[in-house]
């Protein structure tokens, strides 16, 4: 359900609200069960998705004091402000595993950004009741699955295949003149299954060439990449918004390292947060304001930079050094914490289908996650407090 305060959008359309509201909640049950069986031992869960972080630091989240009076929207509304905030590095794969794969296969990176104390009300608060502004990005311009029913597919073919997602694409290998009839009644069973039509294919074309994009894309260091929301939100009520973060100085190593260790992602990011580096982002967004179609419905649609340029609201001001990036309290701090793209002033509301997709599901796995932790910890102080009473009374 959306939140009271969440605004009626006039760029969504939602074909049909109650299968929606269907799938949806199928794939927040799904999300759970794969937590389940990837993580057997309650206090081991973690993440649904970007279970692997490189790093949190603190940062700052400055307005920029120059801006445009039609940009003064929402978190941007005082120019100068200075909120602090606080950053999570990830790889955005659903499961652990080293930074770059056996096959020599990049990743998705991901960042997400807590500005904390933004206003009195926000459409859904942080646990703790505070009304933060979170922005979650990946380095790409667009997100691989366009939309609920494409993640629902993969999500299904997850559940089946034991995180194996290739049943997905399988439909596109159907003119594979190598398959086996048997194979070939499969794949032709999924796309019934699935009702997969022509459309579907073509998304599905579609989500192929994003993966390839990003098997292929090397990152020497999380803080030296652009990163993209993909998805659109609102900026105020007659406009939409794609933002992005951007290096405004690269920093080393700018080049893969020749020792590529499993977590050599992590070691970058504390290398550099060892050092006294600069390290500041511009955070941008791109505008439209209902011009033609702007694709809000699909995730996978990217807003052309020429047409809809980025245009420079605030920075962040990572400062340096922050040599406990490594500790067990930060590295614990940065678990426990939840970012969703809901934790969102109304005017910067999250929209399209796979916008509303995500509110349910980052609630459901960051409760999870932190309630199977909170269950362990009171499990073995139960278990210490038995011991001690034996030892005293026998
Ligand atoms: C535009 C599309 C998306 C972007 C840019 C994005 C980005 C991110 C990022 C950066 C994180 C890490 C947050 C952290 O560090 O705590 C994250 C977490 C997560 N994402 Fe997404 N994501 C997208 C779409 C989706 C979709 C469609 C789903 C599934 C329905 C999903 C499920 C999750 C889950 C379950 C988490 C972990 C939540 C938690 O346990 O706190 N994401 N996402």
């Amino acid at each position: 359900m959306l939140p009271k305060n969440s605004f009626a959008c006039p760029f969504e359309h939602i074909k049909n609200p109650d299968q929606e509201a269907d799938k949806i909640s199928e794939i927040v049950g799904r999300t759970i069960s794969r937590l389940d069986s990837r993580y057997p031992i309650p206090d081991k869960v973690l993440r649904g998705v970007h279970p692997k972080s490189h790093g949190c630091v603190k940062a700052s989240f400055e307005i920029n004091s120059d801006i445009a009076p039609s940009m003064q929207v929402g978190l941007f509304s005082l120019p100068g402000k200075k909120f602090n905030a606080f950053i999570r590095f990830s790889n955005a794969a659903a499961t652990l595993g080293p930074d770059i794969s056996d096959k020599g296969e990049h990743g998705s990176r991901g960042i997400a950004i807590k500005v904390f104390d933004v206003a009195d009300e926000v459409l859904v608060e942080d646990e703790d009741g505070a009304c933060n502004q979170d922005f979650l990005m990946i380095n790409q311009p667009v997100f691989a699955f366009a939309n609920t029913d494409d993640y629902l597919h993969l999500m299904r073919v997850l559940d089946r295949n034991n995180d194996n997602p290739d049943e997905f694409f399988s439909p596109l290998k159907l003119q594979d003149p190598t398959l086996t009839e048997q194979e070939k009644q499969k794949i032709l069973n999924y796309i019934k299954a699935e009702n997969i039509d022509q459309q579907g294919i073509q998304r599905m074309l579609n989500t192929l060439t994003i993966v390839k994009q990003i098997k292929s894309t090397a990152v020497a260091n999380p803080l030296n990449i652009q990163y993209f929301s993909a998805a659109p939100f609102l900026f105020g009520q007659d406009r939409v918004m794609k933002y992005s973060v951007k290096p405004v100085y690269q920093i080393s190593p700018t080049v893969l390292p020749t020792d590529l260790a499993v977590d050599y992602l992590r070691r970058a990011l504390s290398d550099s947060m060892s050092q006294n580096d600069r390290i500041e982002f511009d955070f941008m967004v791109q505008l439209r304001n209902g011009d033609s179609d702007m694709g809000i419905e699909n995730a996978s649609s990217i807003w052309d930079e020429k047409q809809f340029p980025f245009i420079k609201l605030a920075k962040i001001i990572i400062p340096t050094p922050q040599r406990e990036v490594n500790s067990d309290a930060n590295k614990a701090q940065c678990e426990a914490m939840a970012f969703t793209p809901w934790h969102s002033l109304p005017e910067h509301q999250p929209i399209g289908s796979i916008n509303r997709l995500r509110k349910d599901v980052y609630q459901s796995s960051a409760e999870y996650r932190n309630k199977e932790r909170e269950f362990k910890n009171e499990f073995f102080i139960a278990v210490i407090f038995k011991k001690i009473v034996k030892l005293l009374f026998g």
